[in-house]
């Protein structure tokens, strides 16, 4: 049986309220602190367990700290005084490294089991988790003329191996935290985030960025031939990093969603050849495609429905790919540039 809770109202959120960002030296959380220290809040404490060298983002007046969130012991330490949390920390990667590293993805369990634990002793306000699409069921995903994933397609559940399990227990954790706590939790799906300060390199980077670095390493090697993983006719879709903060900050300040799983995805649908045409389209030159046909592909179709967000929030991601690319397809340009010419640049 559900026990349902009052919502009470939260008192507004001060500037100098402490908000807490795991998996900040990453993409997603290194660009959600920006976004934060942007919106005027100067007391934002930022965790990852990489040396802080190694991150992809130093925000100034942002405190850092380098910390493993999978022992129990730093959580309440990074916890502490927090009136925010958000929980992005996860060994995670595109298709190429859940599809081969399934015991590193169900590990992060330790993260969100400890992470959720400590913000409710510390006495969080709000508690945010990272969920993803990975998590839907993966029957309903055969085709890449995909119907796109509602929020209720988890259920029955058949998870991704490995990765997407281990998101559906940890939003388990957040829903029953509220239900028998009382902490409020927001959980997000999102559906592939692409953009600025991401893995691009190393064997954990996703689809776009990683079209984006062999177009760059084509031309740079006046090598015009680009291995794609499967036929190229998978479907997926893409959202800018812009929108997926954005997105983040409007769930996690919406008391309608406590508790409650939401897609946080584009739903500008493209097959990965598409994704290659407009990867030449933005550098101008033509490559000479090769399938391999035994790389990891992932579910053969995904979209997100984006029903839902637009009815509770009156939004959803709309960056159109074309744009995002363009802007992502730089920021690479410049990385590889810079590593050539031996300066030390994030990859993963
Ligand atoms: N990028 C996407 O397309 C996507 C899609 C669905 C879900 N997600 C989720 O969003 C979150 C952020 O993803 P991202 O793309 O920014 O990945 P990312 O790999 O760039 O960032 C994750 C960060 O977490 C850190 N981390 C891992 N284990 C840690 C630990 N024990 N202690 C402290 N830090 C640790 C890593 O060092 C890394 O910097 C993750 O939870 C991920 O599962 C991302």
């Amino acid at each position: 049986m559900e026990t349902r809770r009052l919502v009470e109202r939260d008192p507004p959120m001060k500037k100098d309220d402490l908000i807490v960002i795991t998996g900040a030296g990453g993409f997603i959380a290194g660009n959600l602190a920006r976004y934060f220290k942007q919106k005027g809040f100067n007391n934002i404490r930022a965790v990852d367990k990489k040396p802080l060298y190694e991150w992809y983002l130093h925000v100034p007046g942002v405190q850092n700290l380098s910390l493993d969130v999978s022992r129990e012991d730093n959580c309440h330490r990074v916890c502490e005084g927090a009136v925010e949390v958000y929980n992005l920390a996860a060994d995670m990667g595109g298709m190429g490294f859940i599809e081969r590293f399934r015991v590193e993805c169900l590990r992060s369990v330790l993260i969100n089991t400890h992470m959720i634990e400590a913000a409710y002793q510390a006495g969080a306000r709000r508690y945010f988790f990272s969920s993803s699409a990975c998590a839907y069921n993966t029957l309903l995903q055969q085709d890449p003329q995909v119907r796109a994933l509602k929020e209720s397609d988890a259920y029955p559940a058949m998870a991704e191996r490995g990765y997407g399990w281990e998101k559906l227990i940890s939003e388990m954790f957040c829903e029953e935290y509220w239900h028998e706590r009382g902490l409020k939790t927001f959980i997000a799906r999102f559906h592939n985030v692409y953009g600025p300060h991401g893995t691009w390199d190393g064997g954990r980077e996703k689809a776009p960025a990683a079209m984006c670095r062999k177009m760059i390493e084509a031309m740079d090697k006046n090598d015009f031939r680009i291995n794609i993983w499967g036929n190229g006719e998978q479907t997926r879709s893409f959202m800018f990093i812009d929108d997926c903060v954005k997105g983040i900050d409007l769930i996690a300040h919406c008391d309608d969603l406590i508790a409650t799983p939401i897609n946080l995805g584009s739903s500008e649908l493209v097959s990965i050849n598409t994704l290659v045409s407009k990867v030449e389209k933005i550098a101008g030159k033509k490559l000479k495609r090769r399938y391999d046909l035994n790389a990891p592909q992932g579910v053969a179709g995904r979209n997100s429905d984006n029903a839902f967000i637009k009815k509770v929030l009156g939004w959803e991601p709309d960056t159109p790919l074309d744009k995002g690319l363009a802007v992502t397809y730089q920021w690479i340009e410049e990385q590889y540039h810079n590593r050539k010419a031996g300066k030390r640049v994030g990859i993963g």
